[in-house]
């Protein structure tokens, strides 16, 4: 869904719990790659996981009913000129107006990416859009999320009732601005600019917050003011937070975090020991990964070897071919000296000794650590490698240099398993030549 650029659920409503959940565990995969402005001449990028990514968020939400989509209306506003693109699901789409069984009071966000084209781009840095489904008076504990870690919510509304009016006017000190687009649907707004013109000073609010849709009025005239509200409010540079915060702030509010179970802390606490201790890639796999060093590659060379038996010149094959034996086993034998390192030590532990579930959540938070750490040195690598492979042409010997770096600043939970995969091997081939039977003539392994 991230990757077709649909809104994601942020907070599910209590249906059968009895409270709203925060999905940060659920977004914990998501990697998002841009070019914000500051980087359009050099043509860098950015790449990020996105639930650690600080950058305005903006609220939508409804007071009342309201005749037209607000879903529509933010789809509009977010899509680059030419290019419309649906983020949330609206009702006059296709199948949008099926009745709401478990949407009521869902919040939804969506991400706006700049691809760093100044005349295209509609903002120069990425934001962040949530919508909340349904009316905010019967949705209280979400709206409050939002108001705590919005820079802005804008309300829709075609009509404020005194009650309504006095649920506004507790919003009375809080930190966000807030906005209003009043649809004036029958000629109501008239009444409403009026109440809304006591409650400005409550909420600190000009007049710029107040956005009229007049009936007579063409669409695209409110998205353009929309958009450039929103242009407004991203350079007055306001507060940036990740959805990691979000989850910081919902838990204040005693909202759930998909995260909060004893088995996903259990598991990171285990992974947090590993990853503290690596903060060179290529130095921690050479010093905790050792079975898998110059050792593996020399293996994979005389495995090699002993099926294509190309280098064997005047010495007879079977000669050859137990020369190779020789050195395979010395090799295997060196791997088998090795003892198990720390980082081993703990890898083994988590994936030996938690239960089930947390093994689960312990091999999840592995590659989400792994990938954080190596991510900023490879994407730097593989961008240097696509620029060299584009200038260089034939130069294979920088190429090659740049591939071994590649290679030496990658590190995921395979090369956890292959290290064991290695151990489990070099133990084999011992505990076989000391039982009499030869090493294998072509053995099974890296192919
Ligand atoms: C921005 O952050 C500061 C410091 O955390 C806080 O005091 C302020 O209220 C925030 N502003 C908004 C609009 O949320
Ligand atoms: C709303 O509509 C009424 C009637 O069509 C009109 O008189 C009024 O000027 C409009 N706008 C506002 C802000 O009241
Ligand atoms: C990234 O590369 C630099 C330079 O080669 C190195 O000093 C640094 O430790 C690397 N970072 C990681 C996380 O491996």
């Amino acid at each position: 869904m991230s990757m077709c650029q649909f809104a994601l659920p942020l907070l599910l409503p209590a249906l059968d719990t009895p409270k709203c959940k925060l999905m940060l565990w659920a977004m914990r995969d998501i990697v998002r790659k841009w070019r914000p402005r500051s980087l359009a001449e050099s043509r860098g990028f950015r790449e990020e996981s996105l639930v650690l990514t600080k950058m305005p968020t903006i609220s939508f939400v409804r007071l009342g009913s309201c005749s037209f989509s607000k879903s529509k209306l933010l789809n509009e506003v977010l899509s680059p000129s030419q290019q419309h693109h649906d983020f949330f699901i609206h009702r006059d789409m296709d199948s949008g107006n099926v009745p709401r069984e478990i949407a009521d009071g869902l919040v939804e966000i969506s991400w706006y990416f700049p691809a760093g084209r100044e005349n295209l781009d509609l903002f120069p840095e990425p934001i962040a859009v949530t919508n909340l489904r349904g009316d905010i008076e019967s949705h209280w504990p979400q709206f409050s999320l939002l108001t705590e870690i919005s820079s802005a919510v804008f309300i829709l509304t075609e009509s404020i009732s005194e009650r309504e009016y006095a649920l506004l006017s507790s919003l009375q000190g809080s930190a966000t601005k807030y906005y209003f687009i009043l649809n004036n649907q029958s000629g109501k707004a008239k009444e409403m600019v009026g109440l809304l013109n006591v409650l400005a000073p409550l909420l600190d609010m000009k007049k710029s917050q107040l956005l009229v849709k007049e009936q007579s009025n063409n669409r695209a005239e409110l998205v353009k003011k929309l958009q450039s509200t929103l242009q407004g409010i991203i350079t007055s540079s306001p507060n940036s937070t990740s959805i990691q915060d979000m989850a910081v702030t919902a838990r204040e509010l005693g909202i759930q975090v998909d995260e909060d179970d004893g088995e996903c802390w259990t598991a990171l606490e285990h992974v947090e020991e590993i990853t503290a201790e690596i903060q060179d890639v290529a130095k921690y796999k050479r010093e905790m990964l050792r079975l898998q060093g110059d050792l593996w590659k020399n293996l994979a060379k005389v495995e090699k070897e002993l099926c294509r038996m190309k280098g064997q010149q005047d010495v007879s094959p079977e000669d050859y071919r137990s020369q190779l034996r020789e050195r395979w086993l010395e090799l295997r034998r060196q791997q088998n000296q090795c003892d198990l390192t720390s980082g081993m030590v703990k890898f083994i532990s988590g994936i030996g000794q938690l239960c089930p579930a947390e093994k689960h959540h312990f091999l999840k938070w592995m590659k989400y650590h792994l990938d954080h750490i190596a991510r900023g040195n490879l994407s730097r690598l593989r961008a240097e490698y696509k620029e060299k492979c584009c200038a260089l042409g034939d130069d294979t010997q920088q190429l090659a240099e740049l591939d071994e770096l590649i290679s030496a600043s990658s590190l995921g939970v395979e090369h956890f398993m292959r290290e064991l995969g290695q151990f489990y091997e070099a133990e084999c081939s011992m505990a076989e030549t000391a039982f009499g039977a030869p090493p294998p003539a072509a053995p099974e392994g890296q192919k």
